[in-house]
């Protein structure tokens, strides 16, 4: 077990994980310009400590009320009640814009990842990744608004009606991404939103933020103005004006569902306000009497602490049975003992310093929490600057926080149980329903579970971690987890509004409509195929 050595001059630091913000102080992006504030602003500290404070990376600028409504007025220009440019170019036109915009995001990889490194902490791997599987996302996007459109070409005839049935977007798109995956997950909505035509607000996170700054000029110059802004600041001061403004069509938000409710409760028309959330989640890994232990303390691992265990998918909680529990949490605590913790830059690290400046204090208390009630410390729990050693608390109870609350952190709480009314006491009793992970053999048990489970969580793994990947997969939750469905494609759903043209299949009707499509009159009434 160690805990890591952080540089104490920025000579430590190796030249390919240094980073200049410094040419995107204060950047941020309303009607297609890239302004710059001079204004107030507040300094972004990264978790990884220089010297033994936080190191200054930049500062983030906290745009007034106006900013944020001058950004809400470009987007609602750029729509212009759905006669925008960019809600009425073709689909094609469109896809040439995102395509324009993917071509000149690739050469920003390298310093997307170094600001992710020092902002949040997110290894140089799994930084890489992120950016990589943004842009793989983009790209599947691309095909599957083709396949869309290509379904919605055809003409339906049904009792008397001729019909073209196809997707149109909403209006205004608010996009709140969060902390952890700030890039990816922020771009999981803010990219389908766009591409079907719909003009966006985005209001990039407290921590993590910085990393879109190097794409702000590639957004101005691939898409017609207005149609992306792109604010920073404090949510109470830029996001409470626009939402009671009334104007914001559709709330894309992946964070705590305190703020989503609040920022819903804002909008003055509930009814007008299409909600699509990503929230907390408390997924359990079940460990049967059967499983392989191997396996199972593998993807548990991996499943909870993977970036620190800040990930919606984390596994939060172990319940292992008690035939097992012992021997499990006992070799669970070898290998999280041994998981390498340094520096994001550092060739093989799994476990870096972590970002949010009070985790180390709720870490602490919920560890206390759990030690008061009769937990013990397997393994773990040391800190050192902003990192915090992952511990493993065995036997975890319903009378601690941890069996019940997101820690978002590296904690790794472990309960026994005993019987399935305990497996059905937690799902019942749990305000979450994002999914779970089953480890076991016996095809029946595993069966009668997993139909017990369906019912409970929206994703059920077995014998391995929870994730979101593949991102063709439905990606969503029940209770107060998620509203709506993210993946490639659904999210092309979620976004958009089915609209139909229709008319009384009446010769004159059919050549009218002839006349329309054979003269390529209409973006919308058009059979042209996507290649
Ligand atoms: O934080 C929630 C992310 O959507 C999790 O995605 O399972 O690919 O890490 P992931």
């Amino acid at each position: 077990m160690s805990l890591p050595i952080f540089p104490a001059s920025p000579e430590d630091v190796p030249e390919n994980a240094r980073v200049d913000a410094s040419p995107h102080a204060g950047r941020y992006l309303i009607g297609g310009q890239v302004r710059v504030w001079q204004g107030p602003s507040m300094e972004v500290r990264s978790p990884v400590c220089v010297g033994g404070e936080r190191a200054l990376i930049g500062r983030l600028p906290m745009l007034d009320e106006n900013e944020g409504l001058a950004a809400l007025a470009a987007a609602r220009s750029a729509w212009d009640h759905g006669r925008g440019t960019w809600p009425t170019m073709t689909v094609r036109e469109r896809i040439a814009c995102v395509e324009r915009f993917v071509a000149r995001m690739l050469p920003a990889r390298e310093e997307v990842v170094r600001l992710l490194m020092w902002e949040i902490g997110k290894t140089r791997k799994d930084a890489e990744s992120e950016f990589d599987r943004t842009v793989v996302y983009i790209r599947a996007t691309v095909e599957a608004v083709k396949e869309l459109d290509r379904a919605g070409g055809r003409f339906q005839l049904e009792e008397g009606f001729v019909a073209q049935i196809r997707r149109s977007p909403l209006g205004v798109v608010l996009c709140m991404g969060p902390f952890n995956y700030p890039l990816n997950e922020t771009f999981t909505t803010l990219i389908p939103a766009l591409i079907m035509g719909n003009s966006i607000v985005s209001k990039l996170p407290r921590y993590g933020g910085m990393s879109h700054l190097p794409l702000l000029a590639a957004f101005a110059e691939s898409f017609p103005a207005g149609a992306v802004n792109i604010v920073q600041g404090d949510g109470a001061t830029l996001i409470g004006p626009i939402m009671t403004s009334g104007d914001v069509d559709c709330l894309a938000f992946i964070g705590s569902s305190r703020v989503a409710n609040l920022l819903k409760r804002q909008h003055p028309r509930a009814n007008r306000l299409r909600c699509i959330t990503g929230l907390e989640a408390k997924n359990p890994a079940i460990i049967l009497p059967d499983a392989d232990l191997e396996v199972a303390v593998r993807e548990c691992v991996s499943g909870a602490l993977s970036f620190n265990g800040q990930r919606c998918t984390a596994i939060k909680l172990i319940l292992a049975h008690e035939s097992v529990a012992d021997a499990f949490a006992a070799r669970l605590a070898e290998a999280v003992a041994g998981l390498r913790a340094g520096m994001p830059w550092e060739p093989g690290v799994q476990l870096t310093p972590l970002a949010e400046e009070n985790k180390l204090a709720t870490m602490t208390a919920l560890v206390d929490d759990a030690r008061a009630a009769g937990a013990r410390v397997l393994t773990g729990g040391e800190t050192r600057e902003s990192f915090f050693r992952p511990a493993v608390l065995y036997p975890v109870t319903p009378a601690m926080r941890l069996y019940h609350e997101e820690q978002f952190g590296p904690l790794v709480p472990v309960a026994r149980w005993a019987d399935d009314d305990d497996l059905e006491a937690f799902s019942a009793a749990s305000p979450y329903g994002q999914q779970v992970s089953l480890f076991g053999r016996d095809p029946r048990r595993l069966a009668s579970l997993i139909d017990v489970m369906v019912n409970q969580v929206c994703r059920i793994n077995l014998n391995t971690q929870c994730r979101r990947g593949p991102d063709t997969f439905p990606f969503t939750g029940r209770k107060d987890s998620a509203e709506g469905t993210l993946s490639i494609g659904d999210a092309l759903r979620c976004f958009s509004i089915r609209t139909v043209c229709a008319t009384d299949a009446s010769a004159p009707n059919k050549a009218l409509v002839t006349d329309i499509v054979s003269g390529h009159m209409s973006a919308f009434l058009t059979t042209d195929f996507i290649l």
